[in-house]
C-alpha cells in the first residue's frame, strides 16, 4: 500500500464514522469533510509510521483519521469564536448552520475520536494530551487579547498548545504504531512539534498577506482581532489589542496598521524564524534510516514554510 492509498483510506474511515442519522450532523460534517483540506496531520502520521518500518495500514489508519477529525471540530469551534465565514474555500458550518449547529458538529467531530482510537491503548493519553493543549491554546490566546498581554513570549506559548502539540503528537502516535524505540519515537515527537510552530507561524504571516479567495479562509482576522505574529512583533508601541480597538473604530486605519506593518521588519523575522524550526525538525530525522517516507517527512517541513495557502 502506498502513502496515497493510505491517506484514501483514512479519507473514507471519516466519512464513514460521520454518517449520523441526524442530518444536520450528518451533512454539517461532510460539508466540512469534503471540502478537503491540506490533511497535513493525518499525512504526517502515515509517513512517520511508513519511515520506521510500519506497512498495515489499516491499522495505522483509525489513529490517523481521529487527528484529522480532532483538527476539523478545532476548525469548525475556532470558527465559531473567530466569526470565520469562509473555511476550506466553502462557507464555514457556522455562516451555513449557524453557530448553535457548529458548535454541536464541533462536539460531534469530538466525539467521534473516542470510536475510532478505542482499540488503541495508550496512544488515547497522546491524543488526548494534545486535544487538551489545543484547547488551553485557544483559552491562552483568547485571554492574552483579552487581558491585553499579547507579548511575544506569550505568543510562543500560544502556538506550542494550540499548534504545535497536534502536530507533535501525529509524528509520535506514528512512530508509536510502528513500534519504534524511546529514542526514535522522542525524536518524531520533536519533529512534529518543530514542524508545528513553524506551521503556525506561516499561518499568521498569511492571515496577513494572503486575501480570503487564495486562502480559503476569512483572512485578516488576526489583526482585527489583536493577536498573532505580528501583533506579538507590534507590541512594543501598539499593544494588540490597542490595534485590534484601532481596527474595530476605523478601517481606513486597519490599512494604515497593515500596510505599516507589511512594511516593517515582522513578516521577514517570522519567515527566518519559521526556516530555522522546519531546519530544526529536519536535523531530528537524522536517526532514521534513508526511506522515500523520510524523504517525504522532510519535503513535509519544507512545505510548511513555502506554502502560499
Ligand atoms: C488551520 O490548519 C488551523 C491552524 C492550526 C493554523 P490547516 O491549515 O492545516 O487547515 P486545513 O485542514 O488545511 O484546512
Ligand atoms: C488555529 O488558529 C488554531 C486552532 C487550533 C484551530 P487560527 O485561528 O490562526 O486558525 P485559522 O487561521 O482560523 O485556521
Ligand atoms: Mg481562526
Ligand atoms: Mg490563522
Amino acid at each position: 500500500m502506498t502513502i496515497q492509498e493510505a491517506m484514501q483510506s483514512v479519507e473514507n474511515i471519516m466519512f464513514e464514522v460521520v454518517n449520523s442519522d441526524v442530518k444536520t450532523l450528518r451533512e454539517a460534517s461532510r460539508h466540512i469533510l469534503d471540502a478537503g483540506g491540506k490533511r497535513v496531520r493525518p499525512r504526517l502520521t502515515m509517513l512517520a509510521y511508513s519511515a520506521l518500518g510500519g506497512t498495515d495500514y489499516t491499522y495505522a489508519a483509525p489513529p490517523a483519521a481521529a487527528i484529522e477529525l480532532v483538527h476539523t471540530a478545532s476548525v469548525v469551534h475556532d470558527d465559531i469564536n473567530d466569526h470565520g465565514v469562509v473555511r476550506r474555500g466553502r462557507p464555514s458550518v457556522n455562516a451555513i448552520w449557524g453557530r448553535t449547529f457548529a458548535l454541536l458538529t464541533g462536539d460531534f467531530l469530538f466525539t467521534k475520536v473516542y470510536e475510532l482510537m478505542a482499540s488503541y491503548k495508550d496512544l488515547n493519553i497522546d491524543l488526548a494530551e494534545a486535544t487538551v493543549a489545543l484547547v488551553e491554546g485557544e483559552t491562552l490566546q483568547a485571554a492574552a487579547v483579552k487581558e491585553n498581554n499579547f507579548t511575544r513570549e506569550v505568543y510562543y506559548q500560544i502556538i506550542a498548545r494550540k499548534t504545535a502539540a497536534l502536530f507533535k503528537s501525529a509524528a509520535t502516535i506514528g512512530a508509536k504504531l510502528a513500534h519504534a524505540d524511546e529514542k526514535v519515537i522522542e525524536a518524531l515527537g520533536q519533529y512534529g512539534y518543530s514542524v508545528g510552530l513553524a506551521f503556525q507561524i506561516i499561518d499568521d504571516i498569511l492571515d496577513l498577506t494572503a486575501d480570503t479567495a487564495k486562502l480559503g479562509k476569512t483572512s485578516g482576522i488576526d489583526l482585527a482581532q489583536g493577536r498573532g505574529y505580528v501583533a506579538a512583533y507590534a507590541n512594543n508601541g501598539h499593544t494588540g489589542v490597542a490595534v485590534a480597538e484601532a481596527v474595530v473604530e476605523d478601517s481606513d486605519l486597519m490599512t494604515s496598521i497593515k500596510a505599516k506593518l507589511l512594511k516593517g521588519d515582522a513578516i521577514n523575522e517570522a519567515r527566518i524564524q519559521a526556516r530555522t524550526l522546519a531546519q530544526t525538525a529536519i536535523a531530528c530525522l537524522d536517526v532514521l534510516p534513508e526511506s522515500q517516507a523520510k524523504r517525504e517527512l522532510i519535503d513535509l517541513a519544507n512545505m510548511v514554510v513555502d506554502r502560499d495557502h
